[in-house]
């Protein structure tokens, strides 16, 4: 048994409370509910009470307690990261170079690059290198502050490597102490073989949606010029809802096709990347319940300047959450920090309303806001503490680790850069 944990002395506890039934629109995104002076009591893995350390050490001051002390520091929720795909092999620092010299990602995808490359890695890794590789990137998004992450397979596109990948994130779920949400996207791209019958490739992945259904709670397509159309996604997605996934799209990352109205008509849970949304999109989002998952992190590295219109999505009213994508072609960097100072120098967010999509509405975007994404009595005790003096410090300050302890369910597991195992 856990000895109960007291962390006193925070300068400032960020809380992001009130919103663990419906995710934060409109104001507020502009609030995350600060205690000032503040500490909390964790119990069992559980928050038990949090409040000034004032009240709280007068309550709570027993010899069982293991006390903790942040003085001047600032908690916050373990970032929630609602959007990965941790499971591949290789990595493609040649594409990263032909960009920098010129080439654009979609050529190089036309030509055979991009996301086939790494499919080619993906299928030569045995299950345990492939398990071990992913468990680094896991470590390494622990370090910086990341307790909960989804992970998509993708990197497979033919069923015995699509099933390893998800038996991959499936022993990742039991043994990392990171919660992990699996998505099936078997939808990512025509795998080589099929190029000139991408139909019967559609077919396959419809087919094999109840193979895979006891290891993943979402369903996702990349919807986009160069991967798949309207109609592909659709089929894919409607046979998959009506087998019990949850939806998620990526769309309107290169060019507005139409997949926001397709995730508003599937009831998507969220539609992910809308770097190329248009105004009446964002007007019949507002009818919906679809979260929009932003990822900065992807137009920053593919060098481009089209991100995600953020602040008039938040002024229309939707649901906005963040994540880094974290993948070997358009966003290699497992770090919710840094997308955090993207998300504010980039799309003009706030460090509050960057604070909030990172946490409680990235917790909404993977159906787990119930238990995570906030500091709140009876929620999970994923909390961590930042060495800065203010929240703002933390996109301000770019470019290092502020996390100098993760807690996850309760337990100390990442103190001064050190993992605890
Ligand atoms: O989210 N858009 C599709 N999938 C990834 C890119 C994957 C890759 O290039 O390997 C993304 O950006
Ligand atoms: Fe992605």
């Amino acid at each position: 048994m856990l000895p109960d944990l007291f962390i006193q002395n925070i300068g400032q506890l960020v809380t992001v409370t009130g919103a663990s039934h419906k995710p934060k629109t409109f104001h507020g995104m502009d609030e995350i509910g600060i205690i000032r002076d503040g500490a909390v009591l964790i119990k069992d893995g559980n928050f038990i009470d949090i409040g000034t350390t004032k009240r709280l050490k007068k309550k709570y001051a027993t010899a069982n307690t293991k006390i903790i002390d942040a003085t001047g520091r600032v908690a916050l929720p373990g970032f929630v990261d609602s959007h990965t795909h941790a499971v591949f092999g290789g990595n493609r620092t040649g594409e990263f170079v032909q960009r920098i010299q010129g080439e654009t990602y979609l050529e190089i995808l036309k030509k055979g690059g991009g996301i086939v490359n790494t499919v080619e890695h993906t299928r030569k890794l045995k299950f345990q290198k492939l398990a071990e590789t992913s468990r680094k990137y896991l470590d390494t998004m622990l370090l910086h502050g990341t307790t909960t992450a989804e992970i998509k397979s993708g990197y497979g596109l033919d069923i015995n490597t699509e099933l390893k990948i998800l038996k991959v994130i499936h022993h990742l779920q039991k043994t990392h102490s990171m919660d992990i949400v699996a998505t099936f996207l078997g939808a990512h791209m025509i795998p080589p073989e099929y190029k000139n019958d991408p139909g019967t490739y559609i077919k396959l992945v419809c087919n094999v949606l109840p193979k895979v259904k006891p290891y993943a709670t979402f369903c996702d397509t990349f919807c986009d010029v160069g991967a798949f159309s309207i109609k592909q996604s659709e089929r894919v997605l409607k046979t998959a809802k009506s087998l019990g996934f949850r939806l998620k799209i990526h769309t309107n990352e290169f060019k507005d096709i139409g997949g926001v109205s397709l995730a508003i008509q599937l009831e998507a849970v969220s539609a992910d990347h809308l770097d190329n949304i248009k105004h009446r999109d964002i007007v019949r989002l507002k009818e919906s319940n679809v979260i929009c998952v932003l990822l900065p992190g992807v137009p920053f590295f593919l060098m481009k300047d089209t991100y995600a219109p953020a602040q008039k999505m938040i002024e229309n009213g939707l649901p906005v959450a963040l994540a880094t994508d974290f993948n070997p072609g358009t966003c290699p960097c497992e770090n919710m920090q840094t997308i955090i100072t993207l998300a504010c120098i980039k799309m003009g967010m706030t460090p509050v309303q960057a604070i909030n999509a990172a946490t409680i509405n990235a917790a909404h975007a993977i159906g787990m806001a119930h238990r995570l994404g906030s500091i709140e009595p009876g929620k999970q005790a994923d909390m961590i503490i930042l060495d800065v003096r203010h929240y703002n410090e933390l996109p301000y300050y770019f470019g290092i680790n502020h996390v100098t302890m993760t807690i996850k369910r309760g337990r100390v597991v990442m103190e001064n850069n050190q993992l605890i195992h």
